[in-house]
């Protein structure tokens, strides 16, 4: 049995792909599962995930990093931010500035520290393939790679791919979010795998399309921890209740 927790980071070949949004649903549904689950912000620049939730906090990845490094660093605790009893969120610096003073090398103290302090750790990143991202996806368990039905990003989608199997990952699976354009149908499942080289695993279907999402970011709601959220997205709900179980289920031996 293994006693850490597992990392896992979504990512992307494009941005405004519903990798953020992706994230904090995971986040919810692990959390119906009872698993404390952090959240690593860790598109530095841009990230959004405390203020989707609404969480005020005084420190940061940044913090972190910078305490460390002056050896005033005492416990991982001291860094995150809670949203509930099961959710706490490592969250990106509050003044962008400071995040490109983040140097690559803390991503491998960072996620050792995460996961031997929660069951489940998301990182949410940006798409763009620089040093701090191509480490990440090196370090974690797992790879979630979202991918819309936008032609731009189904092209951009095929280059990742190509380069994944060049370094020879194996550990991710390539999730069709239809969720975020779902007017968009130029292309088939079918096209989709041919062009991108490799099986989609799931699907967020266009039903999953959330005409009030921004009363839900606005609020600090987790979509998918509503208690009808079973019942209004069923088949949705139970894919993505599939792709957390499955995950878990593949580290956890
Ligand atoms: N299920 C959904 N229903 C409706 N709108 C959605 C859904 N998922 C995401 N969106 C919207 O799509 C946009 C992009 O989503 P999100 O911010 O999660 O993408 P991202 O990949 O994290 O973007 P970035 O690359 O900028 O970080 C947002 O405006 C979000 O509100
Ligand atoms: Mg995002």
């Amino acid at each position: 049995m293994n006693t850490k927790g597992i990392s896992i980071c979504i990512t992307s070949a494009k941005g405004g792909v519903g990798k953020t949004i992706t994230t904090l649903n995971l986040a919810g549904l692990y959390e119906v599962l009872q698993k404390k689950v952090l959240i690593i912000d860790f598109d530095l620049a841009g990230g959004g995930i405390a203020a989707a939730l609404n969480l005020a906090f005084n420190k940061s990845i940044y913090n972190l990093v910078l305490d460390y490094t002056n050896n005033q660093y005492k416990n991982f605790k001291d860094y995150v931010v809670k949203y509930d009893n099961y959710i706490d969120v490592l969250a990106s610096p509050k003044d962008p500035r400071e995040s490109g003073k983040i140097d690559p090398k803390y991503i491998e103290l960072i996620l050792d520290k995460a996961v031997n302090n929660y069951d489940i750790v998301l990182i949410d990143t940006n798409h763009v393939l620089d040093e701090f991202n191509i480490s990440t996806m090196d370090l974690v368990d797992k790879l979630l790679l979202l991918v819309t039905n936008d032609p731009l990003d189904i092209k951009n989608m095929r280059n990742l791919i190509a380069i994944l199997k060049d370094v020879n990952y194996q550990n991710y699976k390539v999730i069709l979010n239809e969720s975020v354009l779902p007017f968009k149908k130029y292309f088939s499942l079918y096209d989709i795998k041919n062009i991108i080289r490799t099986n989609i695993d799931y699907v967020i279907s266009k039903n999953f399309y959330l005409k009030n999402i921004d009363t839900i970011v606005m609020n600090g709601k987790i979509i998918t921890l509503d208690s009808k959220a079973p019942n209004v997205f069923s088949k949705d709900y139970t894919t993505l209740m599939q792709l957390i179980t499955d995950l878990y289920n593949e580290e956890v031996k």
